[in-house]
C-alpha cells in the first residue's frame, strides 16, 4: 500500500464545508481515492450540504464559537482542513478554538488556508493569519500552512459592476498579483490532505502567471469588445468607493488596504507551489475571465 492510500484511509474532517472553498475540497476528495465515510464535512447548517450527506460523507455540526461542538465534530479525526473564518475580526479566538480541539481530540496534522507570506505580509488581512500559523505551531500538531494568494474569483464575481462601470477600480498600480481559482487552491488542499509527507511544510500558493489590474482590464475587454479600464485610485477614495458600492466600512478598508499590499508585492509569488501540489498547470487569466463570464 502506498503513502496516499494509506492517508486516504485516514477520517479526514474540512471545515467551513457549506463555504466556496470548503465545498470544492471536499469534491475534489470525493474525485480522488478518499472514501466518502472517510470524510468529515464540519458545517453549522448541516441543511446547507444535506447534498453530500446523500453521498455519504460524515456531515457534524459545529461552531467555531462553541467549544463544545468542535470537540464532539473532530471524535476520531486524524487529518484536518481548517478553512480560516470569514468572520474578520473574530478569527483569530474561533480558530483557536477548533486548534484547540482539534489538540484534544489527538488530530495527528492540521492544514490551515493562511495567506501568502503571512509571516512578512504587511496587508492587514495577514495578522489574524500569522497570528494563527503561531497558536498552530505552539498546539504541536503537526501542520501544513496552505498560504493562499488572490482567487481570481475576487475580481470575476465583479465582472457584471465592472462591466457596468466601464472599469476595474483598485490602488493596486502595475503591482502584480498571483490570483488562482477556489478550484486551483482546493486540488492543492485535497492533495495536502490525502497524502503524506506534508508535515510541518509552508506552501506558498498563487497562480502560475501573475498579472496586474491594467492587464485584467485588457482581457476583459478582449473578451466582451466592451473598452474597460482600470482606474487607480489614492488608497482612501477607493475605500470610500468601496463603501458606497455597499461594503461594510471595516472590510472596505480591509479591501483597499490589501490593494496597496498587492502593489507592494505581497500578493505575488513565483514558487510554483500550487500548479505542482494541484499536479496541473493554474487556472490562466483567460480562462478564469471567460468562465466568469458564462456565470
Ligand atoms: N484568498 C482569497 O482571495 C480569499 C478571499 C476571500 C476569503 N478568503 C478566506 O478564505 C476562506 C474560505 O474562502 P471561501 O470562499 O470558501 O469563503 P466562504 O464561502 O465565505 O466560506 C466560509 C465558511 O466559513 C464558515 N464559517 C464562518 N463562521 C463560522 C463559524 N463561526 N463556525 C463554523 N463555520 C463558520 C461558513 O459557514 P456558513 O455557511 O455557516 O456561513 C462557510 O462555510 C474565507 O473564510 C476567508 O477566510 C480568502
Amino acid at each position: 500500500m502506498n503513502e496516499t492510500n494509506q492517508k486516504s484511509e485516514s477520517l479526514i474532517a474540512v471545515t467551513g464545508a457549506s463555504g466556496h472553498l470548503g465545498r470544492l475540497v471536499i469534491e475534489t476528495l470525493l474525485g480522488g481515492n478518499t472514501p466518502a465515510n472517510k470524510i468529515v464535512a464540519v458545517v453549522r447548517d448541516p441543511q446547507k450540504i444535506a447534498d453530500f450527506a446523500a453521498r455519504g460523507v460524515q456531515v457534524r455540526r459545529a461552531d467555531y464559537t462553541q467549544p463544545e461542538t468542535l470537540d464532539a465534530a473532530f471524535n476520531g479525526v486524524e487529518r484536518l482542513l481548517l478553512v480560516s473564518s470569514n468572520e474578520v475580526g473574530e478569527r483569530v479566538p474561533q480558530h483557536k478554538n477548533v486548534i484547540e480541539a482539534a489538540r484534544k481530540s489527538g488530530v495527528n496534522f492540521l492544514a490551515y488556508t493562511s495567506i501568502l507570506k503571512a509571516d512578512v505580509s504587511e496587508m492587514q488581512l495577514a495578522a489574524d493569519h500569522r497570528e494563527t500559523e503561531q497558536v498552530i505551531r505552539e498546539s504541536g500538531i503537526p501542520f501544513a500552512f496552505l498560504r493562499n494568494s488572490w482567487y481570481f474569483e475576487n475580481y470575476t464575481d465583479q465582472l457584471s459592476s465592472i462591466l457596468q462601470h466601464g472599469a476595474v477600480f483598485g490602488s493596486a498600480g502595475d503591482g502584480q498579483v498571483s490570483a488562482a481559482s477556489r478550484a486551483d487552491y482546493a486540488a492543492a488542499a485535497a492533495v495536502v490532505l490525502a497524502s503524506g509527507n506534508h508535515e510541518n511544510k509552508i506552501y506558498e500558493l498563487g497562480g502560475d502567471a501573475a498579472f496586474t489590474l491594467s492587464e485584467l482590464a485588457a482581457e476583459i475587454s478582449k473578451q466582451t469588445g466592451s473598452e474597460i479600464v482600470y482606474r487607480d485610485l489614492p488608497v482612501e477614495e477607493y475605500a470610500q468607493a468601496l463603501i458606497g458600492a455597499g461594503l461594510p466600512e471595516p472590510m472596505a478598508r480591509i479591501l483597499a488596504d490589501a490593494d496597496l499590499g498587492l502593489k507592494r508585492g505581497d500578493l505575488l509569488v513565483n514558487s510554483g507551489d500550487l500548479s505542482r501540489l494541484a499536479g496541473h498547470p493554474t487556472t490562466t487569466l483567460a480562462e478564469a475571465v471567460a468562465f466568469g463570464l458564462k456565470k
